[in-house]
C-alpha cells in the first residue's frame, strides 16, 4: 500500500514528524517538498503537514494542497501542521488548507512544535528567545512534539484505508 506523506518545514520539526508517521504506516514513504514535488495521483493515501510561522504554513506545503486539491479529495487523505502554540493548531489548519480539503480530511491535527534555537539564526533566533520568553513567563512548558496526535493521525487514515 503506497502512502505519500509530503512536509515542509525549515529545521527539521515536519520531518521529524514525518519520519514517525511514517514508522506507523507501512508503505509510507515521506518527501521533503523543499527538495522533490512527488504526484500524489500516484499513491492511496496521502499525508501533508509542514511548520507553522507567524500563522502561515510552509509556502511549499500550502501550495502542494492548492495544486493538487482534486487529487487529495479523490483518496484517504490527512494534515497536520507542527507550531510552538498547540493550542492555536486548530486555527492554523482552518487558515491555510482550503476548506473542501479540511472537511474531507481522516484527521487534520496539530503535532506539536520545537523551539530550538541552535538551529536557526539571526532574525528567526530573536523570535524564538521572545517566545520562549514569553512561555516561560506563564510558566508554559517548552513545547514538543506529540506523540498520541501523531498515532491518532496515523491510525485516522489507516482506518480510511481499510474501508
Ligand atoms: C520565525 C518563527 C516564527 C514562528 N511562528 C510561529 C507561529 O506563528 N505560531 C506558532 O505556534 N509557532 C511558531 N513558530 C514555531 C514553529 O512552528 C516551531 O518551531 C516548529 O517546530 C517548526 O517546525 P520546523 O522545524 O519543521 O521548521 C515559529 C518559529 C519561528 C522560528
Amino acid at each position: 500500500m503506497k502512502i505519500l506523506i509530503a512536509v515542509a518545514g525549515k529545521t527539521g520539526t515536519a520531518l521529524k514528524c514525518g519520519a514517525l508517521l511514517a514508522r506507523l504506516l507501512p508503505g509510507a514513504e515521506v518527501t521533503d517538498l523543499e527538495l522533490d514535488c512527488p504526484d500524489p495521483a500516484a499513491y492511496e493515501a496521502v499525508i501533508v503537514g509542514g511548520a507553522v510561522r507567524m500563522g502561515q504554513l510552509h509556502r511549499k506545503a500550502r501550495a502542494f494542497l492548492e495544486q493538487n486539491e482534486a487529487t487529495l479529495l479523490a483518496r484517504p487523505f490527512g494534515c497536520f501542521v507542527c507550531c510552538a502554540f498547540a493550542e492555536r493548531g486548530d486555527e492554523y489548519l482552518r487558515r491555510n488548507v482550503p476548506p473542501a480539503l479540511l472537511a474531507h480530511a481522516a484527521a487534520a491535527r496539530c503535532l506539536g512544535g520545537e523551539l530550538d534555537p541552535k538551529r536557526l539564526n539571526g532574525m528567526s533566533k530573536f523570535v524564538i528567545g521572545s517566545m520562549a520568553r514569553s512561555m516561560e513567563k506563564e510558566a508554559r512548558p517548552a513545547p514538543a512534539l506529540d506523540p498520541a496526535a501523531v498515532r491518532e493521525l496515523a491510525a485516522a487514515v489507516r482506518t480510511e484505508l481499510d474501508r
